[in-house]
């Protein structure tokens, strides 16, 4: 290993057109196995993952953010420093065109990379840097971070999609373990699916539970009560899940084939909540192909029921 001196351009901060980007002299350490990576975008997911590369050894070079604020904020967590072989755009889904084509502007040394980490997002994001000679990808980690600090801590453990030009797929991979989290590729036609499962994983459960915490309240509930009311039974399903798998922990009137208390539940939503009985009978309708798959429930059972809710529905 080595030192030397190194003369580089990189992205110092942003104005109205853009970043503006400035010329430095660097100390550079030669033989450092893992990449330097630039941060574009402070944000939860940046100011995480810089945290982390940096625990594994990359050399987090810039966290550079729209306002100076932000990106001293984000200093806490991860070092400034320059070069990068890698550029990591973790801005907003919305400004990641932008901020590449700024940066592919001012120039991107050929045969570094530009990745961003959205799920919804393609490659068609990153042409302009394709374009100016970079390999790009995308690497997005199956998570929900609301703030930094729960980032830090789920990131690792967290599964990444990888979709990543075809000469960097071993860097992809490696640069996924490195933030202790498991790999898998995923085509970019396939990505819209991928996220939207994903998003219906989280933001979909989260709309149900918002539901049930709604019933309850109408109860006479207060939230706290509510939620202490209803979080064993999620807590208890979810770790069935985690460890039995989603079919073996259906269990429910629609898994027994308990017409009647279908019906039940129906009648009360209808009359307490009939802005909530659409949602029971299409879940419901999905719930029933569960029981079939159990084996809990007969294909004709579970046909009666999916016939009910569909009627129910149409009401
Ligand atoms: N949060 C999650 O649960 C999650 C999970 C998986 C993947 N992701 C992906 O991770 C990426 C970042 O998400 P996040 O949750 O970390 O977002 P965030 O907390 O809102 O952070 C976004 C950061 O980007 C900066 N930014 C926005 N527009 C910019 C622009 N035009 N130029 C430069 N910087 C800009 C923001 O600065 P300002 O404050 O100045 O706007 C902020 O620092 C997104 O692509 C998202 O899809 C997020």
């Amino acid at each position: 290993m080595r030192t030397c001196v190194r003369k580089w351009m990189l992205p110092s901060g942003f104005g109205p057109g853009g970043f503006y980007f400035v010329e430095g002299t660097v100390l550079v350490v030669e033989g450092n196995p893992k990449d330097s990576v630039a941060i574009i975008g402070p944000g939860k997911v940046g100011t995480a993952v810089g945290h982390l590369l940096r625990k594994a050894g990359y050399r987090v070079e810039v966290l550079a953010g729209r306002t100076e604020g932000l990106a001293r904020k984000a200093a806490r967590f991860a070092d400034a420093a320059v070069r990068p072989d890698c550029i990591l755009i973790t801005t907003t889904d919305d400004a990641i065109r932008t901020v590449c084509e700024s940066i592919a502007k001012e120039g991107i040394r050929p045969g570094s990379k530009v990745i961003h980490m959205s799920g919804a997002g393609g490659l068609d994001l990153l042409e302009s840097a394709r374009r100016a000679g970079a390999c790009v990808g995308s690497i997005h980690p199956i998570q929900s971070f609301a703030d930094v600090q729960c980032a830090i801590e789920n990131i690792p453990g967290s599964t990444f999609g990888i979709t990543v030009d075809e000469n960097i797929r071993d860097w992809a991979l490696q640069f996924v373990r490195d933030l202790g989290g498991y790999p898998f590729f995923i085509s970019e036609t396939d990505k819209p699916l991928y996220h939207a499962a994903a998003c219906m994983a989280s933001n979909y459960l989260v709309t149900l539970m918002h539901i049930v915490e709604r019933i309850y309240r109408s109860l006479g509930l207060s939230r706290e009560e509510a939620v202490r009311a209803f979080w064993p039974l999620v807590k208890g399903t979810i770790l069935n899940i985690e460890t039995k798998g989603a079919v073996q922990s259906l269990t429910g009137p629609i898994a027994r084939g308990d017409v009647g208390t279908i019906e039940k539940h129906l009648q009360a939503l209808l009359d307490k909540h009939p802005e909530l009985h659409d949602v029971y009978c299409l879940n419901g309708m999905h719930t029933a192909e569960v029981a079939v798959e159990k084996g809990t429930l007969t294909a004709q059972k579970a046909q009666e029921i999916r016939s009910l809710l569909e009627r129910r529905r149409e009401r």
